[in-house]
């Protein structure tokens, strides 16, 4: 059935098909016994599932990654197709629009994307007005990083800003470092910029504590192409300032081993490959950082989940909970539930 709607869907340019397809599913969700049907087709979860990670609870351990739901548009539609979790964002201090139109590709004979989006997004404060209206319970993780124009120098003012304004309105945070598509935005994870980040947040979060709200964990949010030596780095920092958890990993700037011609691939240019030909690197960077952290900081595994297999995987490879986004759309929505059932 997914294969017929994806024949059509992919018949559109895929921003264009991600609008059509959003706005689609909150138009069932929208109809009388719509929520009902949605959550019947897609949704599998009980105490068996439960995942708990820096002190969370979640319904399942499979989550929606960065990226897909921005601006926080669709979260009680999200949450009727099964995700254990929905991770907003990245959003940033001030709206921007991101990247000049094309910027994402599929690579269909990969079953991978490349984008170059560039964080376009309404800005963090439209998100908190839309966050205050969500019915669901689900868990919201707000993914947050810098403005294009902001220095790399006044970068943690920008992580900060999102932080308050988010705090009382998700879970969780991850501090979005590794994008390939913000000029710089990679250079702030060598240890001495993440460090002044992380710890800038944690001294914030200090402040809440008194006020008497909950402790929400900040997870940082890391590159594939890392060398060991940068892992060890972050894995030291990590030891060093408590860090919550990381998220491992995003998308790769490496073409290698693709099936997609190369002409395509210079017609398309710079930008982020997700998905499939994604896994090979992401698990190894999982690997690395389980090894060295050896339980003292959950991982969420992201980058190439497109089956059961692919997600029981990232789990013995040292993830506590995955996420999923080129698979997604790869698969649809019932790989939700396939994947809860391998991993639980
Ligand atoms: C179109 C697109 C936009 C994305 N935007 C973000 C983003 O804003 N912030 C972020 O941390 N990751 C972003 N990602 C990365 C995903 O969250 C995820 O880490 C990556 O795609 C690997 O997972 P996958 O192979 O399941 O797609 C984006 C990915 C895609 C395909």
């Amino acid at each position: 059935m997914y294969n017929f709607i994806k024949s059509i869907l992919f018949l559109w340019s895929p921003e264009k098909a991600h609008h059509l397809t959003m706005r689609l599913l909150s138009l069932v969700y929208k109809l009388p016994g719509g929520q009902w049907i949605l959550k019947k087709l897609f949704c599998y979860s009980n105490e068996k599932t439960k995942v708990n990670i820096a002190g969370i609870t979640l319904k399942n351990g499979v989550g929606l990654a960065a990226g897909f739901d921005k601006d926080a548009k669709y979260i009680d539609e999200l949450a009727c197709l099964g995700f254990g979790f929905i991770e907003i964002g990245t959003l940033t201090p001030k709206a921007q629009p991101g990247n000049e139109k094309p910027r994402l590709f599929r690579l269909q004979k990969d079953e991978a994307l490349i984008n170059r989006m560039g964080f376009n997004n309404g800005g963090v404060d439209a998100a908190v007005e839309r966050l205050k209206k969500v019915k669901s319970d689900i868990i919201i993780g707000g993914n947050i990083g810098k403005n294009k124009l902001t220095p790399n120098e006044e970068a943690f003012k920008d992580y900060a800003y999102c932080f308050e304004k988010l705090y009382n309105h998700v879970h969780y945070f991850v501090v979005n470092v590794s994008s390939p598509n913000t000029p710089g935005l990679r250079e702030l994870q060598e240890k001495p910029a993440l460090k002044k980040i992380l710890t800038g947040l944690k001294t914030m979060r200090t402040g809440y504590i008194k006020d008497g709200q909950v402790s929400k964990p900040v997870f940082l949010k890391i590159a594939p192409d890392l060398t060991h030596s940068q892992l060890d780095d972050i894995i030291d920092l990590a030891l060093e300032i408590n860090l919550d958890g990381l998220v491992a990993t995003n998308t790769t700037i490496d073409r290698t081993e693709l099936l997609t011609s190369e002409s395509e691939l210079t017609q398309i240019g710079n930008g982020g490959l997700s998905g499939k030909p994604l896994k090979k690197s992401s698990d190894e960077v999982l690997k690395y950082l389980a090894n060295g952290l050896q339980n003292r900081v959950p991982i969420m595994g992201v980058g190439g989940i497109h089956s059961g297999q692919d997600a029981l995987n990232k789990i013995k490879l040292g993830a506590s909970a995955i996420q999923i986004y080129t698979g997604f759309i790869y698969e649809g929505p019932s790989i939700i539930k396939r994947l809860v059932k391998a991993i639980s």
